[in-house]
């Protein structure tokens, strides 16, 4: 299983966004995904609750999950949304328990000096150091045209880091929150411009599946997934 990390330490960066999109991305390409939501917002397992049956299926991953019926589903993926206190030592278990960790950052000034000093606390991580983990930046409700996301851009190009995507501002990620989707479901005729937006993602999620896939055939050892209930509900 690959497990995604979406953190940030800033309220409102587009972290539940990012992994309720993720989730439907991977979900519709017929992958097996669950989500493990470590706010006590709840608003990943409340978008996941409000999912139509008729989509394909996410399982919630939490204290109160059917474990049989976890196994049974056996999950690839792992999307794991944390909320904006993570103490270091969750960060820290967290990390050795992921393939990647996605930072969505909001085209601000204070969203982009809160992330430069998390992105310091990550470089630290032995998990991080060694490259088993790989760092991915999203911006979050960008809008090309605007200084603050050209501002966001080199911000971007200073950390060293890849940029996977730039997530629009656009009323269709309020909407999909509303009603338990992706754009991944929706009609593409509504959709176009966003999945054009979202193609980098795809792309380098591909290629970290062949990282990862290359550093275990290296002899690196499965990354564990995490299990609920270590990290506590915040
Ligand atoms: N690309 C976007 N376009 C328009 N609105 C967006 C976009 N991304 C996020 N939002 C809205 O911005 C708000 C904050 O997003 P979200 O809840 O995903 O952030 P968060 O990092 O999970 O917040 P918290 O730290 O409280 O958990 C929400 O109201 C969400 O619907
Ligand atoms: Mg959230």
């Amino acid at each position: 299983m690959y497990t995604i990390l979406v953190a940030n330490p800033k309220g409102g960066a587009g972290k539940s966004t990012l992994s309720t999109q993720v989730a439907g991305l991977l979900a519709q390409t017929k992958q097996r995904v669950v989500i493990m939501d470590l706010d006590k917002q709840q608003s990943a397992t409340n978008w996941l609750a409000r999912r139509p049956a008729s989509l394909p299926r996410i399982m919630a991953w939490n204290e109160d999950t059917d474990m049989e019926e976890l196994r049974a589903f056996a999950p690839q993926w792992m999307i794991i949304d944390t909320h904006a206190r993570l103490r270091r030592a969750d960060r820290t278990y967290l990390l050795s328990r992921a393939n990647i960790v996605l930072v969505p950052v909001n085209p601000s000034v204070f969203d982009i000096e809160a992330t430069a000093k998390f992105l310091l606390k990550l470089h630290q991580d032995p998990n991080v150091k060694s490259g088993k983990v790989a760092i991915g930046m999203v911006g979050s409700r960008t809008d090309s045209r605007t200084r603050m996301a050209q501002e966001l851009h080199s911000f971007f190009q200073r950390s060293g880091l890849p940029v996977v995507l730039y997530v629009p501002d656009s009323v269709v990620y309020p909407q999909c929150a509303r009603d338990g989707t992706s754009i991944y479901d929706l009609p593409r005729n509504r959709t176009e411009q966003q999945l054009e937006a979202w193609q980098p993602l795809v792309v380098w999620l591909r290629g970290q599946i062949a990282r990862i896939r290359e550093r275990e055939a290296a002899g690196a050892t499965p990354t564990p997934s995490a299990e609920p209930g270590v990290v506590p509900v915040a």
